[in-house]
């Protein structure tokens, strides 16, 4: 089977300064790509910023006979995803590949969260997301081709005490899906991932034995292949979003159950039959909302086959 490489291609990966961004900016120059590194350079928090960590890794790509470049821009401001984008195309020419990476965490519990950390949190995360992706999507229309990584998070499954990351990392599915549906006709691709690595995100955990064997068996190298292949031209699938790390990687998705339909529906119907709302068998997936509306609608007894024209798709 052939490699998979990235020649020619151009990547900017966001909070690459360091962690899992730092690995994915390595593994596609190694493959041939040039790479865009951008880190804000600031604590864990988003506090301070330093040029430091993107030169370090650009200089480390380079070392290694690769081509990159720094951005120490910010990617919670529109101006900042502007930049950072400029950056590239004025270097290199063409934007292919969109890692987004960058992300900072805090705690506490939901009702003492200060607004503003909440503020943050949402624009580094989805902002962050949004500010890089828009500048770079008219360049990746142009070519007709793109490749996106965004990064959820397995918070997104429940955690306590960190409601603002978790609803951010959740934001970045509906993004993710915005992206695969606004991309399909145009050769652009959105995937995202729930990354699961040892870094110094993780390092804050409290658990002491359980942050050494994530050190020991997370590193974040064992994250950035599937990223890579996530971001490479061969990936078939897109709106999709992956559990990945210690070289595992599964897809996490959406799915929706037969359930129960009332008639007439009331509060007595869904008691008795929450069982049936509830049970998870006989599931589907549907590939996008108007596969859902079908679904549902079916279960109503809409008399066409798919869903009501009114719903189809007009992108
Ligand atoms: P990290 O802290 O090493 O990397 C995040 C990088 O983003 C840092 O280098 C930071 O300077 C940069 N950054 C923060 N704000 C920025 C901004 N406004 N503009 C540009 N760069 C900015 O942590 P790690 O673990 O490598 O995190 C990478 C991503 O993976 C984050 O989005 C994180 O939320 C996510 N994640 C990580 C998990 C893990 O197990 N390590 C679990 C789930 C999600």
């Amino acid at each position: 089977m052939s490699e998979i490489r990235f020649d020619e291609r151009v990547a900017i990966v966001t909070g690459a300064g360091g962690g899992l961004g730092r690995e994915y900016a390595l593994l596609l120059a190694r493959r041939g790509a040039k790479v865009l590194v951008n880190d804000f350079g600031g604590g864990p928090d988003g506090s301070g910023g330093s040029e430091t960590p993107a030169q370090s890794v650009a200089s480390e790509i380079e070392k290694a006979g690769g081509v990159a470049a720094a951005s120490a821009e910010t990617v919670d401001t529109p101006e900042g995803g502007r930049v950072i984008v400029e950056q590239a195309l004025d270097l290199w020419g063409r934007v292919d590949v969109l890692v987004n990476n960058a992300g900072i965490a805090g705690g506490g519990a939901f009702h003492e969260i200060p607004a503003e950390q909440v503020s943050k949190m949402i624009g580094v995360h989805v902002e962050g997301a949004f500010n890089v992706g828009r500048a770079a999507w008219p360049a990746m229309l142009e070519r007709g081709y793109g490749r996106v990584v965004n990064t959820s998070s397995g918070s997104v499954f429940g955690i306590p005490g960190t409601s603002h990351y978790m609803t951010a990392k959740a934001g970045i599915i509906g993004f993710t899906r915005a992206l695969a549906r606004e991309g399909a006709r145009v050769g652009i691709k959105a995937n995202a991932i729930m990354p699961i690595a040892y870094s110094r995100l993780t390092a804050m955990l409290p658990a002491e034995d359980f942050k050494a064997w994530l050190r020991e068996h997370y590193g974040p190298e064992r994250v950035a292949p599937f990223v890579a292949w996530l971001a490479h031209e061969g990936i078939p699938c897109t709106g999709e979003v992956f559990t990945v790390g210690g070289g595992r990687a599964a897809r996490v998705f959406l799915g929706v159950v037969p359930g129960h339909t009332a008639s007439p529906p009331t509060p007595e119907a869904y008691r008795d039959h929450f069982d049936e709302v509830m049970s998870p068998e006989g599931y589907e997936i549907p590939a996008d909302a108007m596969e859902e509306v079908a679904m549902a609608s079916g279960k109503i007894g809409w008399p066409g086959a798919g869903p009501p024209d009114m719903l189809l798709d007009s992108d």
